[in-house]
C-alpha cells in the first residue's frame, strides 16, 4: 500500500491545492491531506478545524483522501502513520529553494521522500495569501477557490472588516 501525505497551512484551500491532491490521489494507494503549522505564518484566517472542514468537503469526491491536522513535526506525523512520501506542489523555481531545504531536512530526520508535483500552468501563480489579499480589496476570486471556500472566506472578511480589524495573515 503507498501512503502519501499533501501536507499544507490550506487558509483556505485553493483550487491549485486541490489540482495536487487529485493528481497525487492517482499516483499513491492513499493520500492523507495534513493541515500543519507554519511557524513563519502565525495569524490565519480560518481555526485549523474550519480549514479540515473545508478540506474534507472538498476532497470527498476522491475515495482514497482522507484529512488530517497535526502538530509539531511533519516527520514525526509520517511516522505515526506510517507514510514514507511527502507529496508538495511546486508553482515556480521560486518555490524551490525553500521546498528543497525541508525536502532534506525531513528526509534528514526520518525515513522519508518528497515527491514534487509541478502544478498545472493555470495555477502557477495561486497562492492562498494572494487570494485573500485580492478578496480583502473586494477583487474577484471565484475562478480560484471552491465554492463552499469563497462563501466562508466572504463571510470571514466581512466579520473581520465589522470588526475594524485587517487581515496581516
Ligand atoms: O502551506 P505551507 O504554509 O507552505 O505549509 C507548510 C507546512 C505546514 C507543510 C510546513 O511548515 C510544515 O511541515 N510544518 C510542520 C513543522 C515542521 O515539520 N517543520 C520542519 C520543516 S523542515
Amino acid at each position: 500500500m503507498r501512503k502519501a501525505v499533501c501536507p499544507g497551512s490550506f487558509d483556505p484551500v485553493t483550487n491549485g491545492h486541490i489540482d495536487i491532491v487529485s493528481r497525487a490521489s492517482q499516483l499513491f494507494d492513499e493520500v492523507v491531506v495534513a493541515v500543519g503549522v507554519n511557524k513563519s505564518k502565525a495569524r490565519r484566517l480560518f481555526s485549523a478545524e474550519e480549514r479540515m472542514e473545508m478540506l474534507e468537503k472538498v476532497c470527498a469526491p476522491f475515495p482514497n483522501v482522507s484529512v488530517a491536522g497535526f502538530e509539531g513535526l511533519l516527520t514525526t506525523f509520517c511516522e505515526q502513520h506510517g507514510i514514507r512520501a511527502i507529496v508538495k506542489g511546486l508553482r515556480a523555481v521560486s518555490d524551490f529553494d525553500y521546498e528543497l531545504q525541508m525536502a532534506q531536512m525531513n528526509s534528514s530526520l526520518v525515513d522519508v521522500e518528497t515527491v514534487f508535483i509541478p502544478t498545472s500552468p493555470e495555477y502557477s501563480f495561486l497562492a492562498s495569501s494572494l487570494v485573500k489579499e485580492v478578496a480583502t480589496f473586494g477583487g474577484d476570486v471565484s475562478g480560484l477557490v471552491p465554492p463552499d471556500v469563497l462563501t466562508r472566506l466572504t463571510q470571514r472578511l466581512a466579520e473581520r472588516a465589522a470588526a475594524g480589524e485587517e487581515d496581516r495573515s
